[in-house]
């Protein structure tokens, strides 16, 4: 009979201190034992921005009693564990490097495998802890360092369709929020303002709307929404920012999604799959806006729980339960990598000058 597989999961690479316990049973089925996120918003706020050196000294207060109680909450004992997977990068390398040296510690002394994670995988993989989802794929991450269109073809085995050339729509919320003074964390706090704000109100840009395939871009929007934020005075003026601004993102996904299904048939991949993760996955109209896209497309539509969207030690866990069956282990001298790619063939698409 097939072993029960019990993994930890460990993620410090941002602003959040989070450990999880995940088990497959018999029939392949996974299931989340316990699943522990510390975030650091209180920390950060009067910042407007996560600030590494006090990120790396919280994660470092936090995250043996976090791990402990991941541990307990699941239920089950250390020595049942299969599996240590810590997420290496990408990421703020002192925040990196507590997670992984402490995961490192744990799975030394228990003599387990350690199992190094790319966070980015973990977003890419989520939607599998609560649903059957077999590769090849179509991703749109969408978080607050990254932006991208990715034809995941197997575990390990991505091909980069397009990016953001410059800020991650994520960063773009923050920005957003942060000029229009509704707060930090920016995204979820931008979503709740805009339902209040006429959407048709301003006129937002929308960069490279018809270039550069499924590549994206922020940094114009976050511009216009700068000259207009200094002119608003009311209550009123700064909702109706808020959703014209939604509403542009959306209409930029929604556009670009279309040509990454285009883009991801034409790389004569099988299959209808769009997954959609990262934190801003969790933002519900953009969920719904991409439903009605996947309609429209013949494209199944597949998200994490909205839970699942921002980061957490589940699908770090998840990564590892896929390697472990692999045995894809890594040594102890293994480094935080704060640059990883997923398709690490892509070339480099930043900054001004950049040719699409
Ligand atoms: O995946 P994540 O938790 O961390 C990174 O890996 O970056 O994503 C965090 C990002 C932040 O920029 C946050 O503002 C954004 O996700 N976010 C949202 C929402 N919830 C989180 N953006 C828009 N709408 C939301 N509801
Ligand atoms: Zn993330």
């Amino acid at each position: 009979m097939k072993k029960k597989l019990i993994i930890l999961g460990i993620e410090t690479s941002c602003d959040e201190t989070a450990a999880a316990v995940i088990q497959e049973n018999d029939h392949g089925e996974i299931k989340i034992l316990s699943n522990i996120v510390s975030s650091q918003f209180e920390i950060h706020r009067k910042f407007g921005g996560v600030v590494p050196e006090l990120a790396a000294r919280a994660h470092a207060e936090k995250i043996d009693l976090i791990t402990q109680k991941a541990i307990i909450d699941s239920g089950i004992k250390m020595k049942n564990l299969d599996a240590v997977a810590v997420t290496a990068g990408p990421g703020l390398i002192v925040c990196l490097s507590v997670g992984l040296n402490f995961g490192k510690a744990v799975a030394s002394s228990l003599k387990k495998p350690f199992i190094a994670v790319n966070h980015l995988e973990g977003h890419a993989l989520s939607p599998k802890l609560n649903s059957n989802l077999n590769y090849p794929y179509l991703l749109l991450l969408i978080s607050g360092g990254h932006s991208q269109f990715l034809s995941v073809e197997n575990l390990g085995k991505y091909k980069r369709l397009g990016t953001t050339i410059d800020d991650a729509v994520g960063e773009a919320f923050d920005k957003t929020a942060k000029l229009i003074g509704i707060g930090f964390p920016g995204g979820p706090k931008l979503e709740e303002c805009a339902k209040k704000g006429n959407p048709y109100k301003f006129n937002l840009p929308k960069p490279i709307i018809n270039r550069g395939g499924c590549n994206l871009s922020f940094s114009g929007l976050k511009t216009a929404v700068l000259k207009i934020s200094k002119k608003i005075k009311t209550k009123k003026e700064k909702y109706d920012l808020a959703a014209s601004f939604q509403k542009t993102i959306e209409e930029i996904l929604y556009k670009k999604s279309k040509i990454a299904f285009q883009e991801f048939k034409k790389s004569n991949m099988e299959g209808n799959k769009f997954v959609v993760a990262g934190g801003v996955a969790a933002n519900k109209k953009i969920r719904n806006v991409l439903k009605n896209l996947c309609i429209e497309e013949n494209f199944e539509s597949i998200f994490p729980p909205i839970n699942l969207c921002g980061d957490n030690a589940a699908m770090i866990a998840m990564v590892g339960l896929e390697k472990f069956k692999k045995k894809q282990f890594n040594k102890l001298d293994f480094p935080a990598k704060p640059r990883w790619a997923l398709d690490e063939k892509a070339i480099f698409l930043k900054g001004a000058g950049v040719k699409l």
